[in-house]
């Protein structure tokens, strides 16, 4: 941010679109310190952290009871940004009950999806307004942002009775991470995956 005392040509960007649900029953937040050890250089998130607790991604949820036959829906909305040179990104996780799938329809923004099965296979899609992204049973998956100043929105929609498993990935982290080294997005293989 240049300073007002700065006399050089600046520029602004003013976002003049934010997504919003007119009604949703639970509003998640996720900042910068719920991803403690997600993120590979250890030094950029601490140095983030100093700098404040980011807001890395928002999901605005509508409740179904969690039984067989009934679908969660919502919408996420990761924000745009980076620690180190990898994007901001969902925790990620693989559902309790494995064999259920989830779909995700992209609103806004430009993404990827990081998914790899407990079998060892993975995948990396786009997530580019008005696609459509179906996420198999067994797959764990990811959103990444990798838009420079817009947000990633995202609907989803998923068996209410999958439930989360946020631990495996959290002791593993994903096969692969998308990072921007200079030239745009990449997937590269995460130095950190335990196997
Ligand atoms: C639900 C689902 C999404 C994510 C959301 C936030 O099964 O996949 O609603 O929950 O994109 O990501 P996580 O849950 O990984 O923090
Ligand atoms: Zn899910």
């Amino acid at each position: 941010m240049p300073s007002l005392h700065d006399n050089a040509p600046s520029t602004t960007r003013i976002r003049f679109a934010r997504v919003e649900a007119d009604r949703y029953d639970t509003h998640i937040t996720r900042n910068l310190s719920s991803m403690r050890g997600q993120f590979v250089d250890e030094q950029a998130y601490r140095r983030l952290l100093a700098a404040g607790d980011a807001l890395l991604y928002e999901v605005f949820e509508f409740k179904r009871p969690e039984v067989p036959g009934e679908l969660l829906s919502g919408i996420s909305v990761v924000h745009p940004g980076r620690v180190g040179d990898e994007y901001y990104m969902t925790k990620g996780h693989f559902h309790q009950v494995l064999e259920t799938a989830e779909v995700y329809y992209c609103l806004s923004g430009r993404g990827m999806m990081v998914m790899e099965t407990p079998e060892g296979e993975w995948s990396v899609k786009a997530l580019e307004p008005g696609g459509i992204l179906y996420v198999p049973p067994r797959w764990a998956h990811r959103s990444v942002n990798v838009g420079a100043s817009e947000d990633l929105v995202t609907l989803f929609v998923y068996p209410a009775h999958a439930g989360h498993d946020y631990g495996t990935i959290e002791r593993k982290g994903f096969r692969k991470l998308v990072v921007d080294r200079g030239n745009g997005p990449e997937v590269v293989d995460n130095p950190r995956w335990v196997s």
